[in-house]
């Protein structure tokens, strides 16, 4: 067996610049797209605070904030405002998120879950043909069906009302002035319209939108106006988030879900009144000499996470070549026995028992390392029986079903007080549901439960489709600390690919010695549930034949990561957005 070394990775930094990437694949849009920041700030240092954001026009809003003396919060607040406007596809006002807050001033690190319900009239059978099969991916995602409801609002509310300090008027004041005033669309909503097609025509509102007076894709450069989202924040600016989740706002995106007649949804305005965040407990454990930490359930993310990373260590990580197949091998193997874990047992930590510490558990976790001791894993792997710290679940839950192509923005802030933010918002697959309503889009969240309720062996599984439950993510916003001093925060968009690639990163910088850049340009290779999946037009295809004299299957792809991360050191903060993207770090 050929092992490659750090060679392979430096080669693979020079050799390959990440600009380079094939286009192309209609199936999954959101992963594709022109790749460089329009004004290339995708790596930074700054003094004492900073902003890593998927637009340069979001990173500069939260850079302004934080010059105005704003929190980490507030400058969250202005920049997902931004967001929701300048990359309309990953996230917005229409959908959710998850947001790792580290504050300062009293040392707690917390977490707000701002994902979004399924309707309370939702049942089990939401993504099942007349048949019984489930249904295609786009059936259920274009329309209604898909639409859960939506929390980015009350996310942000809750954090700026703990941690805020200019005014809401002030923080929505950047988005106002860019959809009054225009803003010109990039060269990577542009490609992803292009790639839309029909499907972007579903509904008339987001077609006139998207799509120019003579029916076009809106080319990149072209100056876009969108008085009716600017109209939607000076409500909310006027009379508070409520003015979104009751009355006419609310009004209007249940009348838009439900009388989508292709493919109606069960939204009602009673779900927009009654929702709310949840501040949860994160997730942490060791790795590195580190101790790294995330968004517990109904995140699966940072808990797949850490599990990979002890099981690697556990088996000798250490002493394997930077970059070689062996040390794939055991990244690889280790990632699907996570997987296997979270595909049975994560799910709304709320509405079904989830083992989040059995999971992470050390005595569990080297029960699991065993099976890592030969060469590669053969054939399917199995899912590992946790302990439970609270009521087991009986009987065994089940193997879902759940398509999770990838979608999103990640978001990483810190002030000039040390508080630090790791945020992933999302309206899930690239322009959510594709109804628009007020200026902004609906999310497809839904589509994040199995369309399957239970699996082959009778067994209900966890993250099936319950009226009120939150689906299963893969988001990962994680921050990692050193002697309780916390030293990076990071996170990306992806699907379920987020995993991975949050997990590359972190061992790439933590583990491999890459600087801050470099670990988030590295050529991706993941595992998930068997097949290698190499970054296509990179190094990592030179590992596939090593890899499949392994054993396994190797799918050459694009795979497109949006990583964000801000590194704090004893000489300041260190930024860094993924090459891939158009993303862009802003700071002092
Ligand atoms: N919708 C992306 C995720 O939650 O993982």
């Amino acid at each position: 067996m050929r092992l490659a070394t750090t060679a392979f990775l430096l080669l693979a930094l020079i050799a390959f610049p990440v600009a380079a990437r094939q286009a192309s694949d209609v199936v999954a849009p959101e992963a594709n797209g022109p790749t460089t920041a329009p004004d290339g700030h995708q790596a930074g240092t700054a003094k004492s605070f900073m902003v890593v954001a998927a637009h340069p026009l979001a990173a500069e809003a939260g850079r302004a904030v934080l010059a105005e003396g704003g929190s980490a919060v507030d400058a969250l607040v202005a920049v997902q405002l931004v967001l929701g406007l300048v990359e309309p596809q990953s996230s917005g006002l229409g959908g959710g998120g998850f947001l790792l807050h580290w504050s300062a001033e009293d040392g707690q690190l917390t977490s707000f879950d701002g994902r979004e319900t399924a309707p309370a009239a939702a049942g089990p059978d939401l993504f099942l043909a007349p048949g019984g099969g489930p249904l295609p991916f786009f059936q259920a995602v274009v329309g209604g069906r898909s639409v859960g409801t939506p929390a980015t609002l009350r996310l942000l509310e809750a954090a700026h009302r703990r941690q805020g300090r200019l005014p809401f008027a002030r923080l929505a004041a950047p988005a106002i002035a860019l959809a009054e005033g225009g803003f010109a669309v990039s060269p990577r909503l542009a490609h992803l319209i292009a790639l839309e097609g029909d499907r972007l025509r579903h509904d008339p509102e987001a077609a006139a939108y998207f799509f120019d007076g003579a029916s076009k894709p809106l080319a990149p450069g072209a100056i876009l106006r969108n008085p009716a989202y600017a109209e939607t924040l000076r409500r909310v600016v006027a009379d508070g988030t409520d003015a979104f989740y009751e009355g006419e706002i609310a009004h209007d995106i249940v009348a838009k879900v439900r009388s989508d007649t292709a493919n109606p949804g069960l939204l009602a305005e009673s779900d927009l009144e009654s929702y709310a965040v949840i501040e949860r407990e994160p997730v942490c454990g060791p790795a590195f000499g580190y101790r790294v930490c995330g968004m517990g359930p109904p995140s699966s993310g940072p808990l797949a996470i850490l599990q990979i990373l002890a099981l690697i260590e556990a088996k000798g990580f250490a002493a394997l070549a930077p970059g070689s197949a062996a040390a794939w091998r055991l990244i690889g193997d280790a990632s699907r026995l996570a997987f296997a874990d979270r595909e049975r047992w994560l799910g709304d930590p709320d509405r079904v028992d989830v083992p989040a510490d059995g999971l992470i558990a050390p005595g569990y976790l080297a029960h699991r390392a065993r099976l890592l001791d030969g060469p590669v894993l053969p054939g399917p792997v199995p899912s590992g029986t946790p302990g439970f710290d609270h009521g087991a679940l009986r009987p065994l839950p089940g193997l879902g079903l759940t398509p999770e192509l990838p979608s999103t923005t990640h978001v990483v802030i810190r002030d000039a007080a040390g508080n630090l933010l790791s945020y992933t918002g999302t309206i899930e697959n690239g322009f959510g549901s594709r109804l628009m309503v007020h200026g902004f889009l609906l999310n497809n969240e839904l589509t994040d439960f199995s369309f399957l309720p239970v699996d082959a062996s009778g067994n209900a599984v966890a993250n099936r489709v319950e009226g009120g439950k939150r689906p299963r993510s893969s988001m990962s916003p994680v921050i990692v600390f050193r002697d309780e001093t916390p030293v990076l925060a990071i996170g990306s968009p992806g699907g379920s690919r987020i995993i991975g690639f949050v997990l590359q990163a972190l061992i790439g910088r933590l583990a491999w010695g890459m600087t801050l850049q470099e670990a988030l340009a590295a050529p991706h290779l993941l595992n998930r549930f068997g097949p290698f999946e190499v970054e296509a037009g990179t190094a990592a295809t030179a590992l596939a034949p090593d890899l499949g004299a392994l054993g396994y299957k190797v799918e050459a792809l694009d795979l497109n990561s949006g990583l964000a991360a801000i590194e704090i050191g004893p000489r300041g903060l260190i930024g860094a957005a993924d090459p891939r993207r158009e993303g862009t770090v802003a700071g002092d």
